[in-house]
């Protein structure tokens, strides 16, 4: 079923575990992800940054994930990643997305928190709930910009946000052979000046360990997209090797590697049979 990604997070907060927030950008990513869900019992979040409706197109991929979302056993909600600019929120909120993320983290401080106001009064007008950013998760080999605690209490306050993305550490996209380290004591300065519910970016190449370590400090929804792109890619080389000529017989495989993937993901961040 498509809900609101507010219950599913305050659910998993209360909890003490994360809800996966995985970026599609067509329809096998997309049925994997569900089909792993399902398999697992669990909530799950589906998100599209804005390069994926540019590649997708806003109405085709919102009646992808509808139509399986709808179809589907599971709570499934369809968020907005990365949103850059308000018409951006404004779009997705009428063709049905059913969370939204502002990110104005590379704004100065005041115009981040005018811009977030601003989105989170049009989602909460829809119904929605709206996910901001404070500090900024760098992209791998950019300047880190770590979230100031001292920042978070009239963030939080001024803009009503209902869930804080953190910069604690790690960066969107792997480096093979480098592990991100989150920064478990900013996380914790953090937690003490906010009681939202906390996201973490950038999660793709970040060990168990320190994912469980993240969830038992306040972190309630984790976004994935590096390694699902990773495997779909994978995937793909190998069977390019098999020459196959029916594209069914190849996306076929990429779906079931992913749905693996992405199982193991929510055995982590512990929201199996929390549907
Ligand atoms: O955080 C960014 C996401 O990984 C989306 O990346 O803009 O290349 O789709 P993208
Ligand atoms: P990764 O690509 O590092 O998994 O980050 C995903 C993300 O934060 C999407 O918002
Ligand atoms: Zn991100």
């Amino acid at each position: 079923m498509l809900v609101t990604s507010k219950q599913i997070i305050l659910d998993a907060q209360r909890g003490k575990y994360a809800i996966g927030a995985f970026n599609t950008s067509d329809m096998e990513i997309t049925k994997a992800i569900i089909w792993a869900a399902e398999k697992m019992k669990s909530p799950v979040i589906i998100q599209t940054s804005e390069k994926a409706i540019a590649y997708a197109g806003l109405e085709e991929i919102t009646a992808i994930v509808k139509v399986e979302a709808k179809k589907s056993k599971v709570p499934v909600a369809l968020h907005l990643d990365h949103g850059s600019k308000l018409e951006v929120i404004s779009e997705c909120i009428k063709a049905g997305y059913t969370s939204v993320m502002f990110d104005g983290s590379r704004l100065p401080l005041a115009e981040n928190i005018i811009f977030t106001r601003q989105a989170v009064e049009m989602s909460h007008r829809a119904g929605i709930p709206c996910e901001a950013e404070l500090g900024a998760v760098r992209k791998v080999g950019e300047e880190e910009s770590f979230t100031d605690p001292s920042e978070v209490a009239e963030f939080v306050k001024k803009t009503g946000v209902d869930f804080l993305a953190t910069a604690i550490g790690t960066a969107h996209g792997v480096i093979v052979g480098h592990t991100d380290k989150p920064k478990i004591d900013l996380l914790k300065k953090i937690r003490r000046k906010t009681s939202v519910p906390l996201v973490l970016h950038g999660a793709s190449d970040v060990s168990d360990e320190d994912i469980k370590s993240v969830v038992a400090n306040g972190i309630c929804k984790i976004n994935i997209d590096t390694d699902i792109r990773h495997t779909f890619a994978e995937t793909i080389r190998e069977m390019a090797k098999k020459n196959l000529d029916d594209p069914r017989d190849i996306m076929a495989q990429v779906m079931k590697d992913i749905q693996k993937l992405i199982e193991g993901k929510i055995e982590t961040f512990g929201s199996k049979d929390k549907a």
